[in-house]
């Protein structure tokens, strides 16, 4: 790979640690990729901010960076382990709040802005169409390159701190415009009725086009909240992070259907359903917001949950990010969600909160959630809102 004069530079430690430390890691990748050059970037999203998926070897790996690494460009974090200021009310333990709580330092100190949200297009950090950004986090990475248009890898946390640090990354797989042309056509017959239909159908899509990049015809029209929820199921089973809805999503107009074709009808979207949803009636847990809720959502959430209580044997989180619980208190919709018995979970989630052994069962209108779920030993089922706040009331699916 072809390195400038500074970048050279940086390479030779004139910049600090954190900064060589960061263009090993990013010319190793180069090279690994056959990249001609760095390129620069307008953003950083970082995952690996849970401690539960850290661990202390993670932690001692962030504090070495944050000794001398300063961010170079808008770096947003995902979702930690935690809501950082209530975590007690969500049954987090003193010891584990106080290991997060370090991650955490180590990322403020850093210079990366606090936003623990998989939704930063939502609360400040929207690149531009054709925009090169390097991102980890797989549905937002999905979002970025699909629904906006922005061209990034899906980064792992490492590389892309290390590409907040130089503000650069390798020019590789899909920032490269030959990289970004659809492989195969998917043609969607099944009738989409409810957000949960889009996580299906990312089940179904992602199960069958493995690794491909999907041009995909037969949909007429699709809102934030069901792009969002299909970003995070198509790339969760398989799909590359990136598609194309014909006349819906970005770019789409100057690509032609691919030849190789899959069908997919309202039998594909009930075998998708059946293949995620567990033989479970008792719900000890909900959980709506994976990919974290808009306000869209949390207004529907409470406009279900208005004069309504939740079960006392389950617990009902609305996952979100802060900026969005702050929208939702100045409209009320907290009041109503917390009089129901809910629980905001901001700042985490239901695949990165230490979670484990606590809950049995899991109902959510996210596909990917079910998919993680699943890791935590929980037995699932994915259903609309509807259906989740009235598991979340009885205590029972159906
Ligand atoms: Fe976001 Fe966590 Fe789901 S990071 S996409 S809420 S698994």
């Amino acid at each position: 790979m072809d390195l400038a004069k500074e970048e050279e530079r940086m390479l030779d430690g004139e910049e600090g640690y954190a900064v060589k430390k960061s263009m090993e890691i990013l010319v190793a990748l180069g090279s690994i990729y056959s990249a001609e050059k760095l390129i620069r970037v307008g953003s950083v999203q970082v995952a690996g901010v849970s401690y539960h998926n850290l661990g202390d070897a993670g932690l001692e790996y962030l504090n070495e960076l944050a000794r001398d690494g300063k961010v170079k460009v808008l770096t947003t974090l995902n979702p930690a382990g935690m809501d950082l200021e209530d975590w007690r009310n969500l049954g987090i333990s003193e010891e584990f709040a106080e290991k997060q709580n370090l991650v955490i330092d180590a990322f403020r100190k850093m210079g990366i802005l606090i936003s623990c949200t998989c939704t930063p297009y939502l609360i400040g950090n929207l690149p531009r169409y054709g925009e090169h950004i390097a991102w980890s986090e797989s549905s937002a990475v999905t979002f970025a390159n699909s629904v906006i248009g922005a061209k990034t890898n899906r980064e792992g946390g490492p590389s892309a701190l290390a590409a907040a640090f130089v503000g650069k990354t390798p020019s590789y797989g899909l920032h490269l415009e030959e990289n970004r042309v659809p492989d195969t056509h998917v043609h969607v017959k099944a009738k989409l009725k409810k957000l949960s239909d889009w996580g299906a159908l990312g089940c179904s899509i992602g199960n069958r086009v493995e690794n491909k990049i999907p041009y995909i015809t037969g949909i007429e029209d699709a809102d934030l909240d069901e792009l969002k929820t299909f970003c995070a199921s198509v790339v969760t089973y398989g799909s590359k992070p990136l598609f194309y809805i014909k006349d819906i999503t970005p770019g789409s107009e100057k690509h032609q259907p691919p030849r190789e074709k899959i069908t997919i009808d309202d039998e594909d979207i009930r075998e998708a359903y059946e293949g995620i949803n567990d033989d479970v009636d008792v719900i000890d847990f909900v959980c709506i917001g994976c990919p974290h809720s808009s306000i869209k959502e949390i207004a529907k959430i409470a406009n279900l949950l208005e004069n309504r209580t939740i079960s006392p044997s389950t617990e009902f989180w609305v996952a979100t990010s802060r900026p969005m619980k702050q929208l939702a208190d100045k409209r009320s919709y907290t009041k109503i969600i917390k009089k129901a018995g809910g629980k905001f979970a901001c700042d985490t989630c239901m695949a990165v909160a230490p979670l484990k052994g606590r809950f049995r069962s899991v109902a959510t209108t996210s596909a990917k959630g079910c998919y993680y779920s699943r890791h935590n030993h929980m037995k699932t089922k994915l259903g609309n809102l509807e259906e989740c706040i009235e598991a979340a009331v009885r205590g029972k699916w159906n």
